[in-house]
């Protein structure tokens, strides 16, 4: 090893001995001013938007329940006739609570995943999560999601991320081939098609490394 490789090694081992989970980590990001990110504006949103809002009125899907709904950038582009928006970051719920007060179709709630039991009582026809799941660093909050995505959908579930298993220096971010661990373990589903970003890595202005994945229950 190179006494650069050395150094990266140490200093990577100093970011993810700080970094406190994923969810800490996004209740701070709000805490301090900070927003849901570049994929939650611009171009990017514009993208979310359009093949989400077309899909919701090819399918005529009347209600979906978003798991990560962010600071409601990205929701104020769409066009859903009801909605229940779940995040994990007190700040994010603040800040849609607020934002979308005056609109009684939608709602908001801070999610405990490890206490969250889906039942039920709470499903919508589409499931969301957007920008979510290479975020989730730690194993069993990943595998927690993907299984109340899932479990709360009564017909779709749209991802929007990145699958792949790529190694990331960052100790915030953690993709991992999430289609791979749907296929084993969420029976009864299957990947209607995969949708490329209009914005790939390395294409002018905000780019990113998410595709849509669509969900159904067979
Ligand atoms: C990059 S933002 C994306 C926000 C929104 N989905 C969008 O596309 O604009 C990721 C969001 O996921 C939330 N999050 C992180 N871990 C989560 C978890 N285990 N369950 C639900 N939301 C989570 C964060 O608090 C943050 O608001």
């Amino acid at each position: 090893m190179t006494f650069k490789d050395a150094a990266l090694k140490f200093r990577l081992q100093i970011l993810q001995r700080r970094f406190p989970g994923s969810a800490e980590f996004w209740t701070s990001v709000y805490r301090d001013g900070g927003n849901s990110g570049e994929g939650s504006y611009g171009q990017l949103a514009m993208f979310k938007a359009e093949i989400i809002n077309g899909f919701m009125e090819e399918n005529a899907a009347q209600s979906v329940i978003e798991f990560g709904c962010g600071d409601g950038n990205q929701l104020s582009l769409m066009a859903y006739p009801r909605y229940l928006g779940l995040d994990v970051a007190p700040g994010a719920i603040e800040l849609c609570s607020h934002r979308f007060r005056d609109d009684f179709t939608k709602s908001f709630i801070l999610l405990d995943p490890k206490h969250f039991k889906p039942g039920l009582g709470l499903s919508a026809d589409l499931t969301l999560s957007l920008d979510v799941i290479f975020h989730l660093v730690e194993l069993e909050t990943y595998e927690t999601h993907l299984r109340q995505l899932f479990a709360t959908s009564n017909k779709w579930v749209i991802i929007y991320g990145y699958d792949s298993d790529v190694f990331f220096p960052e100790p915030y971010s953690y993709p991992r081939r999430f289609t791979k661990w749907i296929d084993i373990n969420i029976p009864n589903w299957k990947l209607l098609k995969v949708i490329k970003n209009k914005f790939p890595l390395g294409s002018s202005g905000e780019s990113s490394w998410s595709d849509f994945y669509v969900y159904e229950k067979m």
